[in-house]
């Protein structure tokens, strides 16, 4: 987007347009824009504001109403946090005593607000010089808050005594400039050698800074975690956002830890909780009568034997991730189903027992095997009125299914 564009859009008549815009309608977008241009408005105007329109509609779910009152690149959008986890980034920083942040790669602002609303002074810098003014306007309301159109590595960060009060967050950009998709999306990346700012500069910030934080992707390699720092992976409604490394003042927990935010409750578990977890015997007989599913952070994070030790359990086999336990408890982090039924996997029995529970419709979760759920279900051939869950697995090295209850 062009920088220019973005002044025109927060000042005057770009705004008030802007503002005047009805809910943003796809259908009705081509007509509208010819009207707006009728009543005289300049083309490139009409045509910012409308996809200005189209942002902010689609940034409901992350902002809320707020997005009414933000700007957007597409980028910056799907790269943004998302409010709730912004604050919970924003609280690490409350806790550790800082007072001012530098955020180095601060998108269009959204952990930026998060620091502000939280009382937080702010230097946020993004290379990109469009989106650094989109930060600007979005940022408008605090004056605390400074913008700039510069490199993480040309900011200034006090030392010494100087950095009393001071912390550091870092957002790096997972996407490569200037490749875009015929959405106007850039591609994105999933090796740690290719973020920006580079993996070493942030390792960097994350070691000599007294008050720290990264967010970086859920596929973060726990191998790859600096010591004494806490490897945060958060899971949004059941989908795993991102892995944030808190260091110095921020940790709460060193090592690995996830965070699970659904819509009413936000659950933390530790390494400590998953310590001393035990393997399941290969017998199938040990099974149940609980399956416990953990939420996808938890896998994420390693820490699978808290499932185990919660639920007084098994890890049906290592890595796979599914826990089947003796004790019916309710856990914010993880899903419960009864075992009704197990046995081996084979395509004719399956077919038999589901026959025998007049079964239509199946719902099919597997977990450590390959397999196309779409191919299987056609190979079923059901016939039913009633609706079964399985769950295809490993139990020790064999396939298993496994009919369950959801609870
Ligand atoms: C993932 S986004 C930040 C999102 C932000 N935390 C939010 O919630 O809105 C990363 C940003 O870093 C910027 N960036 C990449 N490399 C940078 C660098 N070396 N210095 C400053 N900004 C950089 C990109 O332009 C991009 O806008």
């Amino acid at each position: 987007m062009d920088p220019a564009l973005v002044h025109r859009l927060a000042s005057g008549e770009g705004w008030g347009l802007l503002q005047s815009l009805p809910p943003y309608d796809a259908s009705e977008a081509m007509s509208l824009a010819t009207r707006l241009r009728g009543e005289g408005f300049d083309a490139e105007l009409v045509s910012a504001a409308l996809t200005q329109s189209d942002l902010r509609a689609r940034a409901v779910p992350k902002f809320g109403a707020a997005a009414r009152e933000m700007l957007f690149t597409r980028d910056g959008l799907e790269q943004a946090t998302r409010t709730r986890i912004a604050a919970h980034h924003a609280t690490r920083f409350v806790e550790a005593g800082v007072r001012h942040v530098y955020d180095l790669g601060c998108g269009i602002g959204a952990d930026a607000i998060a620091l502000a609303k939280a009382g937080i002074a702010l230097t946020a810098v993004d290379t990109d010089e469009a989106t650094a003014a989109i930060a600007a306007v979005n940022l408008r309301h605090w004056p605390r808050a400074q913008v700039q159109h510069t490199a993480a590595h040309d900011v200034a960060i006090p030392s010494g005594e100087d950095a009393r009060g001071c912390g550091i967050w870092l957002d790096p950009a997972r996407r490569t400039p200037g490749v875009a998709d015929a959405q106007g999306r850039t591609r994105r990346l999933f090796r740690l050698e290719d973020i920006s700012p580079s993996w070493d500069d942030v390792r960097g910030y994350l070691t000599r800074t007294p008050a720290a934080g990264a967010k970086l992707s859920p596929s973060f390699p726990h191998a790859a975690v600096p010591a004494g720092v806490e490897a945060q992976w958060t899971s949004y409604d059941g989908e795993v956002l991102e892995c944030a490394l808190w260091a110095g003042a921020t940790v709460r927990t060193p090592g690995r830890t996830a965070c699970v935010v659904r819509e009413h409750v936000t659950a933390l578990v530790t390494e400590r909780d998953a310590l001393g977890a035990q393997p399941l015997p290969a017998e199938l007989a040990r099974l149940g009568p609980y399956l416990y599913e953990p939420d996808r952070a938890v896998i994420r994070a390693g820490l699978v034997g808290a499932l185990v030790n919660a639920a007084d359990g098994r890890e049906l086999s290592p890595g796979v991730g599914y826990v089947t336990g003796l004790a019916d408890v309710q856990l914010p982090w993880a899903r419960r189903y009864a075992i009704t039924d197990a046995m081996p996997y084979n395509l004719k029995g399956l077919r038999a027992l589901l026959r025998d529970r007049d079964t239509g419709t199946l719902t099919i979760k597997k977990r450590g095997v390959s397999l196309d759920a779409d191919q299987l279900r056609r190979q079923l051939r059901l016939q039913g009125d009633r609706t079964t869950t399985i769950v295809i697995t490993r139990v020790g090295g064999a396939q298993v299914v496994l009919v369950v209850t959801p609870l």
